[in-house]
């Protein structure tokens, strides 16, 4: 109730559009909470190596044959939130919104990243957002909510070096890639661990587009994918067309090895043609 309260106070404060209701909608959602408790579990193992459900490849569920035992997810959530809230602290940085102040869309993916912040409480460091198209006023929005502003466009080539849950709703594949490929470039490839990763499916990326596309478009996606632990975020919030074909993508540390020998080969950064709409490049 405290969080609502703020948000009250601070959305009034804001003058924004971002309302009371769209930050009730998320907070008391099933949604909301569900995807929760999956970020929690896959932190878990993302940091002990303790996976409990086998190989990645029995690991990626679809959204139709993810069925979730109430009881036993519940455990585990217990679990995973006691081990985390002892342990390690979490950066989250969000790319790609968009226009929160007058897309409903938006609005709605922001208000998830602030719940999740808050949920994490102590342990979340940091909630970095950027999109190069915020305006002013947007920025001035976000500043009020304490939210860190990049000014820079970086065109996702961000290095992880802490534990950081990338949140890249419906974004461009240019910008995946170059989030990936910018931790693979890391040494041993360390940094892809501390990275989890929310957006769009990459398995369904992978199956829907054709390999010479995807060669040139997300050349790490489709190199990676067979190596990322990935489980679909269940699309069951009241708008459909909001966090639709989501899911959280991380690396198993046992996987450290092949993705090693796997990347010494070609980790070249990667180059683009200018046909991705949906990628804003940096200016300078
Ligand atoms: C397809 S829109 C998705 C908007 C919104 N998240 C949604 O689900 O409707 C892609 C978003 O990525 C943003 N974007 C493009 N290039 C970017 C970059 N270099 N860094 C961060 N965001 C970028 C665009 O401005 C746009 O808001």
């Amino acid at each position: 109730m405290k969080v609502i309260t703020t948000y009250l106070y601070l959305a009034h404060r804001s003058a924004s559009n971002l309302t009371m209701a769209d930050m009730q909608d998320i907070l008391l959602s099933d949604f909301f909470s569900q995807t929760y408790d999956q970020i929690l579990s896959c932190l878990t193992q993302m940091c002990d190596g303790n996976c409990t459900t086998g190989g990645h490849n029995n690991f990626v569920q679809s959204e139709s044959d993810y069925t979730y035992d109430k009881e036993y997810a519940r455990a585990e959530q217990e679990d995973a939130q006691a081990k985390v809230e002892t342990r390690r602290d979490v950066y989250i940085l969000s790319y790609g919104i968009g226009n929160f102040i007058s897309c409903l869309i938006a609005r709605y993916q922001l208000a998830f990243l602030l719940a999740l912040r808050d949920r994490l409480g102590a342990e979340c460091t940091a909630c970095e957002v950027f999109d190069p198209v915020f305006t002013s006023h947007e920025r001035s929005v976000l500043k009020t909510f304490n939210c860190v502003l990049s000014s820079q466009n970086e065109e996702g080539k961000r290095l992880c070096s802490v534990r950081t849950i990338a949140f890249l709703p419906h974004c461009g594949k240019a910008l995946y890639n170059n989030l990936l490929w910018r931790n693979a470039a890391s040494p041993n490839c360390d940094s892809l661990f501390n990275l989890l990763l929310i957006g769009n499916s990459f398995q369904h990326m992978v199956e829907r587009t054709p390999s010479r596309q995807l060669q040139k478009t997300a050349n790490f996606v489709q190199q990676l994918q067979p190596y990322i632990r990935e489980i679909q975020v269940d699309n069951n919030f009241t708008h459909k067309d909001i966090f639709n074909d989501l899911a959280i993508h991380w690396f198993h540390p046992s996987q450290q090895g092949v993705l090693v020998s796997c990347l010494e080969r070609n980790c070249e950064e990667p180059v683009y043609d200018n046909c991705d709409v949906e990628f804003i490049r940096s200016k300078d």
